[in-house]
């Protein structure tokens, strides 16, 4: 009985090759009808106003604000003109009353703490200190500094924001708290990694993030942008993505009823169905979802769950990774998991093992997934994939669950041939890097500013 549902559980979440090669022909689909036109079927394709390649010799310091989905980082970069970089950055944890409410003033209250703690005040002659801002949820841009929130997703919800210009919101804020910063250019976080790894690595031509949320943004010739209505038609542009919104109707995408569930309860239901298939916030909840079906069949833990295991979003992502990393014979870590943080009675050694297979069932559909996206946007620019393409990433599935750029890599070769894979492509970690690009757009626009 176990066996036949496992064997079932594992089908549904099984992604063939087949399937890769569906999901990448509909991700082109929806590329090039996004860059047409908005379309809400389609991906938003937002360009982005970012249209210079950073040369690695920009030099300055700068202040960048990096709003991740778990995290709000205040950072001052120094870009030292030699393709390296330093920074002094303080992080704080997103409170979930911020999440909800009073997020522009805990933002500006953060800065000012920033400030405080460093010392830092406007120029000589300046009222303001110029600043980088990474907005890392879907803005649809209105030029480099300004940006009207097309939704919140993560689990954000303050009221009163979506369709408003984000930068505006964050700005009176800083009036209100008397915070002498102004916001010189908002990206995206997927922006700010490619910015970054362009930094050191000229030869980058996509910024991703596989963390608590996931997307993508990448470099376009501006021709084929055919809704971009500025004066420019020549040249290029990063255009964001926003691949989270890939298939919202599930044509495409092999949703199981465990996907459902999580769908259904969630803030943004029928909203970023393919984030919620890949991303951190998300795949501990599939598989708490998947888990508690097997003990509701009573085919592990002698049908019993835990008060812990029972409420949403308790079985973090992180403890998936701990439990797929766990090869000891008797599956040690998974019983500390298990027993001691979600509190479920004592396990057998089948118990856990079925759980590291649902685990594993899960966060490899979540790889293979990430691999089919990324493929998709190079092999929409096939004449890349003759020379060495280099790719910044950023976010806590990239660096921290097992094994992820390894199968990233793996997977790839399938799509995007072994040669370009094994000898021309080159994933690197652009760690902190949104805070770094913030930083880099900011420099540039300034620069521009005081020609
Ligand atoms: C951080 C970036 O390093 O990575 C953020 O500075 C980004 O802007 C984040 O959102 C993504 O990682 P995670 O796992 O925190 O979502
Ligand atoms: C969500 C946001 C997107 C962001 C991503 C990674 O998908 O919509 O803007 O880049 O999370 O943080």
């Amino acid at each position: 009985e176990l066996n036949r549902s496992l064997q079932a559980m594992a089908a549904s979440f099984a992604v063939t090759d087949d399937k890769i090669s569906e999901i990448i022909k509909g991700l082109h689909k929806s590329m090039k009808t996004g860059l047409d036109h908005d379309d809400p079927d389609a991906l938003p394709m937002i360009p982005t106003y970012v249209n210079g390649r950073p040369t690695g010799k920009e030099t300055g310091t700068f202040l960048a604000l990096d709003l991740g989905g778990t995290n709000l980082r205040v950072c001052q970069v120094t870009l030292k003109g030699d393709t390296t970089y330093s920074l002094v950055q303080q992080k704080f944890t997103i409170t979930q009353e911020a999440k909800e409410s009073r997020l522009w003033d805990f933002i500006a209250e953060c800065v000012g703490v920033f400030l405080e703690e460093h010392d830092l005040r406007p120029a000589p002659g300046k009222r303001t200190i110029p600043c980088g801002y990474t907005f890392s949820f879907p803005i649809y841009q209105t030029g480099i500094a300004s940006g009207n929130l097309s939704m919140w997703n993560k689990s954000f919800t303050v009221p009163n924001s979506v369709g408003r210009d984000v930068v505006n919101l964050t700005q009176s804020a800083f009036q209100r708290h008397h915070v002498p910063v102004e916001v010189v250019a908002v990206l995206n976080d997927t922006v700010g990694t490619l910015m970054t790894s362009g930094y050191s690595h000229p030869d980058t031509q996509m910024g991703i993030i596989f963390g608590t949320g996931t997307n993508a943004a990448y470099w376009e010739n501006l021709e084929n942008i055919g809704k971009w209505t500025g004066p420019d038609r020549k040249g290029e542009m990063v255009v964001n993505l926003e691949w989270g919104a890939f298939d919202n109707a599930t044509e495409v995408l092999p949703y199981t009823a465990h996907d459902n569930k999580l769908n259904r309860k969630s803030s943004n239901h029928g909203l970023q169905v393919f984030e919620k298939m890949i991303s951190g916030l998300f795949l501990g909840e599939v598989a708490r979802n998947a888990i508690l079906s097997l003990v509701d069949q009573r085919l592990i833990f002698a049908g019993r769950s835990s008060e812990i295991l029972n409420k949403s979003y308790t079985f973090d992502t992180a403890y998936m990774s701990e439990i797929v990393a766990d090869a000891s014979p008797d599956l040690a870590n998974v019983k500390v998991v298990l027993e001691g943080t979600l509190d479920i009675p004592p396990t057998t050694l089948i118990d856990r093992k079925v759980v590291q297979h649902v685990c594993n069932m899960i966060g490899t559909r979540g790889v293979r997934l990430s691999a089919a996206a990324m493929s998709a946007v190079l092999l929409a620019r096939p004449e890349l994939l003759t020379s060495t393409v280099s790719v910044g990433i950023d976010g806590s599935m990239y660096q921290f669950y097992p094994n992820f750029e390894r199968n990233l890599y793996s997977v790839s070769r399938v799509f995007l041939g072994e040669d370009f894979v094994d000898n021309r492509l080159k994933l690197h970690l652009a760690k902190d890097g949104s805070g770094v690009g913030a930083a880099i757009v900011a420099m540039t626009v300034d620069r521009d500013r005081n020609r």
